[in-house]
């Protein structure tokens, strides 16, 4: 969707329908000149209680030539006191999504009443771009069509304009994540990914891709060890954006192309999901679109081991212990804990870069969303204060992140009696032994991990997330990586 800006009377901008927002509870007032050059049945339509502002309540009118507009939607954000940046999001997403729905093509957004409560409207229009994604690629009918143009009316200074394409760039990058998330394994195999990072590559973007042999002389083998199941094979994506001074921030995104498990094979129910395995990946290359686009003045590297965990004939074995880039030896007791066998080796090679910091983003473990759902990210790692710089962006991006202990005491659980560490410590604490299992391998180099199984896959359409990949980190570590590093470097 093409959003343009301009500063025209509501009333008198073409489109196929006016949106103007409200909150629960109060009058047409804030939009009582347009209600009376409509006979007052915008009034009417409250009086009747047919629109109350409910969250996410949508309520379309006709306008009978009275005005340019050819319809006008009420759209609901909730109580007046329970306002949040959020709850805009939503009722754009929902605004969008339910013009999108009728198949009509214009919009234009009233911002008044937004502004009079002293609020942006910056959000209802990253919810309207974010909640226009179609997945179509393997319909017959790939028609996109629907909604194709919003209008911001208005007159705005510069930074408005900038908050108004960054929020584009960041939809646009989301949208990639997610399509990338919702291909099918078959066709987002390692090296279908390595293609699309070194289509990212140019200007301040290089892309090495490492293959089987080249990770080998490397010594990965915790790597390779998940990789060699497969026939398919792995790559090991290293993107590098040179965007300004002083040692990277090493982004490292779990890229399982898809995950059987391996010889610790999974249930066959619902397993079809397990091709969004390489989601954390999948959100690091439109990071590094976003870094690139965005000019973000700070260097990056952004980490894929990719690879595919089946149970093939030369599959890694319960029992086998493997050595990883830093020396460690790994004890594999259960093949289908890969993640942490793939990250621990794009930690240890991230750690030669020297870098300032290093954030990977995984769906690692089921007991991720046991714990917390479908709602928040599970957040660990050995530095406070990157910690809560992703809490703060997870607060205004609402991709929200909620941190879980490393106690030492966790060690015990995956200390393994002949190698130095194992894969897995059962059940228990499952969510947290992951953590720290990285952890280990992190060592002194300020670390974060996000563990994003819970909120990776939408199960059922959301206000701007339509069921499928969510996109998720993408938003979260571009406002993480804006705020935090970029400013201060
Ligand atoms: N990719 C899975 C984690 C996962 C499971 C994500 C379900 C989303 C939904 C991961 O590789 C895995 O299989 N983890 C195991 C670890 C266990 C064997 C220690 C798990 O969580 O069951
Ligand atoms: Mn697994
Ligand atoms: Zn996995």
């Amino acid at each position: 969707m093409n959003i343009t800006i301009k500063h025209v009377k509501e009333t008198d901008h073409p489109c196929d329908a006016l949106i103007l927002p409200l909150c629960e509870g109060e009058r047409i007032a804030p939009y009582q000149d347009i209600d009376g050059a409509l006979n007052g049945s915008l009034g009417k339509i409250m009086a009747s209680r047919d629109f109350s502002g409910k969250l996410n309540q949508a309520s379309l009118v006709h306008t009978l030539n009275a005005i340019k507009p050819r319809r006008v939607l009420l759209v609901g954000m909730g109580k007046r006191g329970e306002l949040s940046s959020e709850r805009i999001r939503q009722a754009g997403g929902k605004a969008a999504s339910y013009l999108d729905g009728l198949n009509l093509r214009s919009a234009s957004l009233a911002v008044r009443y937004i502004l009079s409560i002293k609020a942006s409207p910056v959000p209802f229009v990253e919810g309207a771009l974010l909640s226009l994604y179609k997945f179509r690629k393997y319909k017959e009918d790939k028609s996109q069509n629907g909604l194709e143009a919003l209008t911001v009316l208005g007159k705005y200074e510069k930074a408005f304009h900038d908050s108004i394409r960054w929020a584009e760039k960041i939809s646009s990058a989301v949208h990639f994540a997610r399509d990338l998330v919702n291909s099918p394994s078959n066709d987002m195999t390692p090296s279908v990914l390595a293609r699309v990072a070194r289509g990212i590559g140019r200007g301040k973007v290089s892309v090495k891709v490492l293959d089987r042999d080249d990770a080998e002389r490397e010594g990965m083998g915790a790597y390779l060890s998940v990789a060699k199941g497969s026939g398919e094979p792995c790559r090991f994506i290293v993107l590098k954006y040179s965007g300004g001074e002083g040692a990277p921030v090493v982004l490292i995104g779990k890229s399982i192309t898809f995950d059987s498990g391996g010889i610790s094979i999974k249930p066959s129910e619902g397993m079809e999901r397990m091709k969004y395995d390489m989601a954390g990946g999948a959100a690091v290359l439109a990071l590094i679109r976003v870094a690139s686009e965005g000019n973000l003045r700070l260097n990056l590297v952004g980490i894929l081991p990719a690879a595919e965990n089946l149970p093939g004939g030369r599959a890694s074995k319960p029992g086998d212990i493997v050595r990883a880039i830093s020396g460690k030896t790994i004890e594999i007791i259960n093949t289908d804990a890969e993640g942490r066998l793939v990250l621990a080796d794009a930690i240890g090679y991230a750690q030669k870069m020297k870098p300032r910091a290093i954030i990977d983003i995984a769906t690692l473990t089921g007991a991720c969303s046991v714990a917390l759902g479908n709602e928040a990210i599970a957040m660990m790692g050995n530095d406070e204060g990157l910690m809560s710089g992703l809490k703060t962006a997870g607060e205004k991006t609402h991709e929200r992140v909620w941190q879980m202990p490393l106690f030492d005491e966790y060690l015990e659980y995956i200390k393994s009696d002949i190698a130095d560490i194992k894969n897995s410590g059962g059940k228990t604490g499952s969510l947290v032994t992951a953590g720290y299992f990285l952890k280990e391998f992190a060592g002194k180099t300020p670390w974060v991990h996000l563990d994003i199984a819970g909120t990776a896959w939408a199960e059922k359409d959301k206000p701007y997330i339509p069921k499928g990949a969510s996109g998720v980190g993408v938003r979260l570590l571009s406002q993480f990586l804006k705020e935090c590093i970029h400013e201060d470097s």
